[in-house]
């Protein structure tokens, strides 16, 4: 599904190189985890994988298409129905409800009614345990429940890979828990998920791991 080919990436304002020759492969039914210290550049990488940081070297393949040879437009289909990512920091629309903030990205471009992707949102909000919060605004829910949100946001149009940064992290071991299950749930329906994350629990999950 995708595959990294020795990927280089070193940041304008440091001498560091932060990803050096690396590769990876993602197949469908594979939760991959990628761990490491604070710094090592697992965002970084979860970045690149994404579709959305150039490496300097090396290329992402998916579906055998190079992601940074597409056309914007082509990347972007891509972005709205294949690949979903959850940044490590999120974003609300302040304004917009948690319902509004998830539905809304997807209105114009994916060709379904508000009201099926609303009662799809719903399902994610509900078994992520948060299904009372869609009707508030971004400020009216904590850390560990935005994120939460954010994660019912990639998930909106079935992605079949989902790259999420630190899902758990800020949450209490119980809900940490509960999403890690919802993901790997997701992976056993035929989908891919790779997630950077520090949480031991992922070593129940996932089916690799890989350190940086
Ligand atoms: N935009 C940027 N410009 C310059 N350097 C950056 C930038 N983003 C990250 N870095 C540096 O690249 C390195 C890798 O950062 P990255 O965010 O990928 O690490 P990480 O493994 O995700 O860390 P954490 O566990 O703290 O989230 C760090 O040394 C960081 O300071
Ligand atoms: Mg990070």
């Amino acid at each position: 599904m995708l595959t990294a080919n020795s990927i280089s990436k070193r940041y304008k304002n440091s001498r560091r190189v932060v990803l050096d020759s690396f590769d990876l492969t993602v197949e469908e039914g594979e939760f991959v985890a990628v761990m490491g210290e604070s710094g090592s550049g697992k965002s970084t990488l979860l970045a690149v994988l994404s579709g959305i940081l150039d490496p300097d070297e090396g290329q992402v393949l998916f579906d055998q298409k190079d992601l940074y040879s597409l056309s914007d437009e082509e990347l972007s289909e891509i972005h709205r129905r294949k690949i979903g990512y959850v940044p490590q920091s999120n974003f609300f629309l302040k304004t917009n409800t948690i319902l509004e903030n998830i539905v809304e990205p997807f209105l114009l471009s994916y060709d379904e009614e508000e009201e099926e992707l609303s009662e799809r949102a719903k399902g994610h909000l509900e078994k992520l345990g948060i299904g009372d919060l869609a009707d508030r605004f971004p400020h009216e829910l904590s850390g560990g429940e935005l994120k939460r949100a954010a994660l019912a946001r990639a998930l909106l149009t079935e992605p079949k890979l989902l790259i999420a940064d630190e899902p758990t992290t800020g949450l209490d071991s119980r809900t940490g828990e509960i999403i890690l299950g919802y993901l790997s749930e997701y992976v056993k329906r035929g989908n891919a998920v790779v997630v950077a994350t520090h949480d031991e629990h992922i070593r129940e999950v996932a089916t690799r791991i890989v350190t940086l």
